[in-house]
């Protein structure tokens, strides 16, 4: 299969301190490949390399068999990458249905800002915020403003979603419906990088797992066999997870 997105040899450097060494892996094109590993471990740090935001000290980074390693973060995005961020960042007095519509006209370019706002509507209603489209960004609740964010990133027309933790916070509620709403982007073609603490998320939802430590790709795989590797729990499952895990197999 050819790959959608390649990382070969991706390093990058802040001062004295290596926040990604050597990364290499692909993501294949249809897939929901999850991202783990410890807090600092690079994976927003591998998000910004990948839209842009930073350029990698050194390797390269493929998309679509295009190298974007040294492109502009709207000129990725107008290629058909997206990303959510961690600290969310609308614009707060701005009314949702804008700021939907500010990130349809950042990757898409062309199209009027009348058609920007009937495109976002659309997301707005994919992602169930449209009772709230004419309400102040910064009066939106946590689990809403992740909504925000999600049709922000949707607005772009990906073809490849980078998710950086867009369940943190909410309740399991809300992350059974998250769940749902990813499966659903991946029905309507839309391939994921999904970075998630929440390893629920994770084994339920993900076709294969890559796993960082301070820097480095230290495993990638099902997520089964990730999850069982002694490295990875050592280095952040722990011992209580893995525990679980046994008894989980032992049950089935
Ligand atoms: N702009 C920056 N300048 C200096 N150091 C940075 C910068 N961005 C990230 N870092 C450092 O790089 C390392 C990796 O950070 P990164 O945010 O990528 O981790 P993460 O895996 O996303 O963690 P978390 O799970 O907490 O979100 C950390 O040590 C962080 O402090
Ligand atoms: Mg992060």
């Amino acid at each position: 299969m050819t790959a959608l997105l390649q990382l070969k040899n991706v390093s990058r450097n802040f001062g004295g301190l290596a926040a990604l060494s050597e990364v290499s892996f692909d993501v294949h094109p249809g897939e929901i490949l999850g991202l783990i590993g410890p807090n600092g471990a690079g994976k927003t740090t591998l998000v910004n390399l990948v839209t842009g935001v930073y350029r990698p000290s050194s390797g390269q980074i493929i998309f679509e068999d295009k190298p974007i390693n040294r492109l502009k973060s709207y000129a990725i995005a107008r290629m058909g990458i997206a990303r959510t961020f961690q600290v969310m960042q609308p614009f707060p007095e701005m009314t949702v249905v804008d700021n939907v519509a500010a990130g349809a006209l950042f990757a898409t370019g062309a199209s009027t800002l009348e058609e920007a706002k009937e495109l976002a509507q659309v997301h707005l209603e994919y992602v169930d915020l449209k009772k709230f489209a004419n309400t102040p960004a910064a009066s939106l609740t946590l689990p809403n403003r992740k909504r925000l964010e999600l049709a922000k990133s949707l607005a772009m027309n990906p073809k490849l979603l980078l998710l950086d933790e867009v369940m943190a916070g909410i309740n399991s509620v809300e992350i059974d419906q998250s769940l749902g709403l990813i499966k659903s982007l991946v029905e309507k073609g839309i391939t994921i990088l999904l970075i998630e603490h929440i390893m629920k998320v994770v084994m339920s939802v993900c076709s294969r797992v890559v796993v960082l430590h301070h820097g480095s790709l230290i495993c990638e795989g099902q997520p089964n066999y990730v999850t069982s590797d002694p490295q990875v729990i050592k280095a952040y499952l722990g011992s209580k997870f893995a525990a679980r895990q046994n008894r989980v197999s032992h049950e089935q």
